[in-house]
């Protein structure tokens, strides 16, 4: 595990898109795993400007997100599909069909399990997976649990998730109960791991995931054992370490 300190948000954006662009310079007909939630967005946005400077070219990659919530549509503005549209894809020039992401209006949810996890399969795997890290130390939406998951599968979202994710919704209610995720397995196959954290209100679960034990309780924590993982987070989500 590698630990990159940065001083603040912009810089942990700024690191991160760092370790991407350099992925696409060297194969740029890689296959990122995609994260949503507020701490890539500033990673997002480095990308983009290094695309429109030129210097980086999205027209070979391919990319897979983690997750999406059940019940909400491709053009609900709460959709991760609308997020990393609003983002990222409508800046930059990825093939539309290089773009994957669980379809939350599948309601057979084991056919959707099994369409993402064959869809992982033919691309070979992921070659740098992207991640936040949920207040609970969830990643994806892979909660706390007994067991460390494995493929893609359908979740029912804890509390504090709901509570967490609340912001972006209008009333609590609006919170969608479950979502679609890859498993902690597909995560952990990916060849390069990149956590992005950044904040006070993420130093204890930072203490707990990388200097606790590595448990299913906190499922962030089996990336200890990563052979290439990443942690860019800012002095004060490091500050508790
Ligand atoms: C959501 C997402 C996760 C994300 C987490 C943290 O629940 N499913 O993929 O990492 O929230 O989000 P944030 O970066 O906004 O703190």
């Amino acid at each position: 595990m590698r630990i990159i300190r940065v001083k603040n948000y912009d810089d942990m954006s700024r690191q991160g898109a760092n370790i991407v662009a350099s992925l696409i310079t060297l194969k740029p007909n890689c296959v990122l795993g995609l994260a949503t939630g507020s701490s890539p967005e500033g990673l997002y946005r480095e990308l983009v400007e290094r695309y429109q400077r030129g210097d980086i070219n999205f027209c070979q990659v391919k990319s897979v997100n983690l997750d999406e919530y059940v019940g909400l549509s491709a053009d609900s503005e709460q959709s991760y599909r609308y997020f990393m549209h609003h983002h990222f894809f409508k800046y930059i020039n990825m093939k539309p069909e290089n773009i994957h992401i669980p379809c939350g209006k599948n309601e057979d949810a084991e056919q959707e399990c099994r369409r993402y996890d064959e869809l992982l399969q033919s691309l070979g795997g992921i070659d740098l997976q992207l991640l936040g890290l949920g207040m609970n130390g969830h990643i994806g939406f892979n909660e706390p649990d007994e067991i460390f998951t494995t493929g893609t599968h359908k979740v029912k979202l804890t509390e504090s998730t709901i509570l967490a994710n609340r912001r972006f919704f209008a009333k609590e209610e609006d919170v969608p109960r479950f979502a679609y995720t890859m498993g902690i397995r597909d995560i952990v196959h990916a060849r390069r791991v990149v956590m992005l954290v950044s904040g006070e209100t993420k130093a204890d679960i930072v203490r707990q995931a990388f200097f606790g034990p590595v448990t299913p309780h906190v499922p962030a924590s089996i990336l200890q054992f990563h052979q290439n993982f990443t942690l860019v987070a800012d002095e004060a989500a490091l500050s508790e370490i």
